[in-house]
Order: structure tokens, then C-alpha cells, then sequence
């Protein structure tokens, strides 16, 4: 047990020191997490870690009324899936396509180089969602 506790201490320590506050809060309360029945538009993307996120949309008006994310990877990703989804919300389709790895990142406040490819998992996942809409 107390090793587990110490593990975990350990964890939680190494986190603080290498991501910004904006990763731990999404992380740690992720935003628009779920499904959406029936969406106008549905991404899903596995990265070469074996981490997947899946992306649904809402389009009323024009505009990205909801948007809302799964995925089976770690604290980052989470982070990532959630950053995305609430940067997508409130635009048009055509212009959350603008939104790319580094707009992720800059949003978060950076990541560490070895969670990089966690930002470029969740621009793609947005990205195929978003093509979704524009063929249906
Ligand atoms: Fe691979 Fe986040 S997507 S660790």
C-alpha cells in the first residue's frame, strides 16, 4: 500500500513539474466529455502509441452548437480532447478547420515533446469530424 501511495506521490509530482496549470485542469476536469446521438459529423483517430479519441459534433445555425470527445489515453490526451472540443464549440465548420496541432498546444500552454503527437491525435480526430459534416 504505501508503496502504491508513493508511486502515485511520485506520479502526481512528476506531472506538476512538466505541464502547465491549463493541461492539469483539463486533465483533471475534462470538458465535453461523452457522445452525441445522431451527429451531424463523428471523427475517430488511433495515434501509433495505440491511444484512440473520438470527436462528435453538433451543427445548428452554422455554428458548432456541441461538440464532445471519448478516448482510451492518458491524462494528456484527455487534456488534449478537451481543449480541442471547447476551442471547436461556437465556430463554423470551415473555421474550426483551422484548428491544428499548434493552436492546441498554445492553448494548453505547451506540452512536454514526448506528448506532442497527443495535440496531433486530437487535430486529426477533429479534423475527420469535421469532413464528416461537410459530406453529409
Ligand atoms: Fe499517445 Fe497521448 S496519444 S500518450
Amino acid at each position: 500500500m504505501d508503496t502504491e501511495k508513493e508511486a502515485i506521490k511520485k506520479y502526481v509530482l512528476d506531472m506538476w513539474g512538466k505541464y502547465s496549470e491549463t493541461v492539469l485542469d483539463h486533465a483533471m476536469n475534462p470538458r465535453n466529455v461523452g457522445s452525441i446521438s445522431e451527429p451531424d459529423g463523428f471523427g475517430e483517430d488511433t495515434s501509433e502509441c495505440g491511444d484512440t479519441m473520438a470527436i462528435w459534433l453538433r451543427v445548428e445555425d452554422g455554428r458548432i452548437a456541441r461538440a464532445t470527445f471519448w478516448t482510451d489515453g492518458c491524462g494528456t490526451t484527455i487534456a488534449c480532447g478537451s481543449m480541442v472540443t471547447e476551442l471547436a464549440k461556437g465556430k463554423t465548420v470551415n473555421e474550426a478547420l483551422q484548428i491544428d496541432q499548434e493552436k492546441i498546444l498554445r492553448s494548453l500552454g505547451g506540452l512536454p515533446e514526448e506528448s506532442v503527437h497527443c495535440a496531433a491525435l486530437a487535430a486529426r480526430t477533429l479534423r475527420k469530424a469535421l469532413q464528416d459534416c461537410l459530406e453529409k
